[in-house]
């Protein structure tokens, strides 16, 4: 799915400019914890975003692992320009050879991509295995509980999501980003878009609705314990410059969440 759109990923939706990627960069800041001296993998790490900003934040050894070649290539390239020691691995998750064992695993919206338990439960096992003892995952998801009638209220932010109403259990949710509004197409809804001059359409993927009760099954038998949810948080000098207003919207229906949850400790007999 990433391999056409790499670079426009690289261009939308990390924008360090747009609205919702300054919510990100200071969620990120404000729940990520202290890095230095962690050894750090990165699951779904795309093309390093934040492996590079783990690094930099201090932690000690930082590996990324990605299924896609061309989101691993534009990440390597950046590691070529800018040695920094991170490693990158071309793998899938749910079948990752074992990297070694790591105090953080990190994944900024991989999880999201399930299309099942089963395949949710894989990546799980991927996070457990490569945890210590009482280690920590981390990740951002898209807040697939957001209800589809929630939607249009995200265009403001440069964001299209389209989705069945009810959503249910493995449901496809498209994710769009760009410009729909600049789309001329009389039906445009990004995802399927014909138009050839239509941003939106350059980088649209697929999450799936899971519930979080399948979440806590999930992490739970990959022995990672304690889920826990948590809203963004907005940046008090980005309040301040948008305006309260223009963030209510986003504060109340907010397109992602952070997750946290820790590896249990081995059972003494
Ligand atoms: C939305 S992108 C996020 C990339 C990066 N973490 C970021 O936040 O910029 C999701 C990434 O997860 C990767 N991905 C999805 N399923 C995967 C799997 N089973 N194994 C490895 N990578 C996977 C995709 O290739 C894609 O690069």
């Amino acid at each position: 799915m990433y391999e056409q759109i790499a670079q426009e990923y690289q261009r939308l939706v990390r924008d360090p400019n747009s609205p919702l990627c300054r919510a990100e960069a200071y969620t990120f800041q404000q729940q990520i914890g202290p890095l230095d001296g962690l050894r750090v993998l990165d699951l779904g790490c795309g093309e390093g975003f934040y492996t590079r900003q783990l690094q930099q934040r201090g932690a000690a050894a930082v590996v990324g692992v990605d299924q896609s070649p061309s989101m691993i290539a534009l990440a390597r390239e950046a590691e070529a320009k800018q040695p920094s020691g991170i490693q990158y691995h071309l793998a899938d998750v749910c079948t990752l050879e074992p990297l070694g064992q790591f105090d953080l695993v990190v994944s900024f919206f991989m999880l999201n991509h399930a299309r099942s338990y089963t395949e949710l439960a894989a990546m799980c096992r991927g996070i457990a295995a490569h945890l210590k003892e009482g280690g920590r995952f981390f990740g951002f998801n898209h807040n697939l509980e957001l209800p589809p009638a929630a939607y249009p209220l995200l265009q403001q932010y440069g964001r299209t999501h389209s989705a069945p109403d009810p959503l249910r259990e493995g449901d496809p949710i498209t994710v769009s980003y760009g410009d729909a509004a600049d789309c001329d197409a009389a039906d445009c809804d990004a995802a399927d878009c014909d138009a050839a001059d239509c941003d939106a359409a350059e980088c649209s993927f697929v999450d799936y609705y899971l519930s979080r009760a399948t979440y806590r099954a999930a992490f739970q038998a990959a022995g990672l314990e304690a889920l826990q949810w948590r809203p963004p948080d907005v940046d008090p000098a980005d309040l301040a410059r948008e305006g309260e207003t223009f963030w209510q919207t986003f504060l109340a229906y907010p397109s992602f969440v952070t997750l946290e949850a820790s590896r249990q400790h081995a059972q003494i007999p």
